[in-house]
C-alpha cells in the first residue's frame, strides 16, 4: 500500500522548520543554512548535483549515518505535496513567471502538489516534475497525490505548516525528523497542536557524531 513519508525534515532544538521573514534573499529567514548544513556534507546531497566540479560523480560528501538517513528522501516516491510558502517566498502568487527555487529541472521528478489558497494552472518542467496547484483539505490533496503516484509513496516535503497538518489529520505512516543542535527561538513550528503525537507513533532516536539526532516516528497501527 502506498504510505505517506516525511524525510529530511530539519527543526532547531525548539522545532522550528524555518526561521523568519522568509524572503527571497532569505528563504529560511534568519536559520540561513543553518538547519541543513547536517545534508550538505553528506554524499546524498552532492549527488543531486548543482553544477560544481565533482558533485554528482558518487566521490564527494560523508557516507556514514547522515548519508543513510538522506538518501532514503529518495527513494520509493510516485508524487510529493508541497505548502505554499516552501514553493516560494511570500506574494509569488503575484508573479505570474514564479517556476519554483529549483530552476527547469527540478528535484522532485514526479507529480508535485503545491497547496495554495491561490492555485493557478499546472506547471510541467524538465526531468518529470508537474507542479499542481491545489486548495483542498489534507486528505483531499493525498486523495490527489495518490492518485498520480502510481501505487508509489506519497512524501509531505513541507513546510511545516503542511507538515504539522497532515500529522494532526492523521496522514502520516513514517517520519523522518532531523533534530539540528541549534535554538532558533521563531519562525514556523512543527510541534504546535500536537500534544500526544507519540501515542500513535513509534519513536526512534539516532543521535550522529555530526551533532545532529534522526528522529523516526513510526504509525503504531497502519492505516486501513
Ligand atoms: N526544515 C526543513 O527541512 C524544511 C523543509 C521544507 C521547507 N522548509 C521551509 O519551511 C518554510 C515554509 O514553511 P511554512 O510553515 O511557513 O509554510 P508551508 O507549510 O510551506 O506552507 C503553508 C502555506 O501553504 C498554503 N496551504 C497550506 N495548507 C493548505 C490547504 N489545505 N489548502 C490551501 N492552501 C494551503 C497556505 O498558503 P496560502 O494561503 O498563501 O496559499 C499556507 O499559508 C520555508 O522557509 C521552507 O523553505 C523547511
Amino acid at each position: 500500500m502506498s504510505r505517506t513519508r516525511v524525510h529530511n525534515f530539519s527543526i532547531s532544538l525548539d522545532g522550528f522548520a524555518t526561521g523568519e521573514p522568509q524572503s527571497l534573499e532569505a528563504p529560511f529567514g534568519h536559520a540561513g543554512e543553518r538547519l541543513h548544513e547536517w545534508m550538505f556534507a553528506t554524499r546524498f546531497w552532492a549527488a543531486q548535483g548543482d553544477g560544481s566540479e565533482g558533485v554528482g560523480s558518487g566521490e564527494v560528501g560523508s557516507v556514514g549515518v547522515d548519508h543513510a538517513f538522506a538518501a532514503q528522501h529518495g527513494l520509493g516516491f510516485g508524487a510529493e505535496i508541497m505548502g505554499a510558502n516552501k514553493f516560494g517566498p511570500p506574494g509569488w502568487q503575484d508573479d505570474p513567471d514564479w517556476r519554483g527555487w529549483w530552476g527547469p529541472n527540478p528535484p522532485f521528478r514526479t507529480p508535485t502538489f503545491v497547496l495554495t489558497h491561490r492555485p493557478r494552472p499546472p506547471m510541467e518542467m524538465e526531468g518529470g516534475t508537474t507542479f499542481y496547484f491545489l486548495d483542498a483539505s489534507p486528505a483531499d490533496a493525498l486523495a490527489a497525490a495518490r492518485a498520480a503516484a502510481g501505487g508509489q509513496d506519497v512524501r509531505i516535503g513541507g513546510g511545516a505548516a503542511v507538515v504539522r497538518d497532515f500529522l494532526a489529520a492523521g496522514l502520516v505512516d513514517h517520519a523522518h525528523l532531523v533534530q539540528v543542535p541549534i535554538v532558533l527561538g521563531r519562525g514556523s513550528r512543527v510541534w504546535d497542536g500536537l500534544e500526544g503525537l507519540e501515542d500513535g507513533y513509534a519513536v526512534e532516536a539516532v543521535p550522529s557524531p555530526s551533532g545532529v539526532v534522526h528522529l523516526t516516528l513510526t504509525r503504531r497501527v497502519p492505516r486501513a
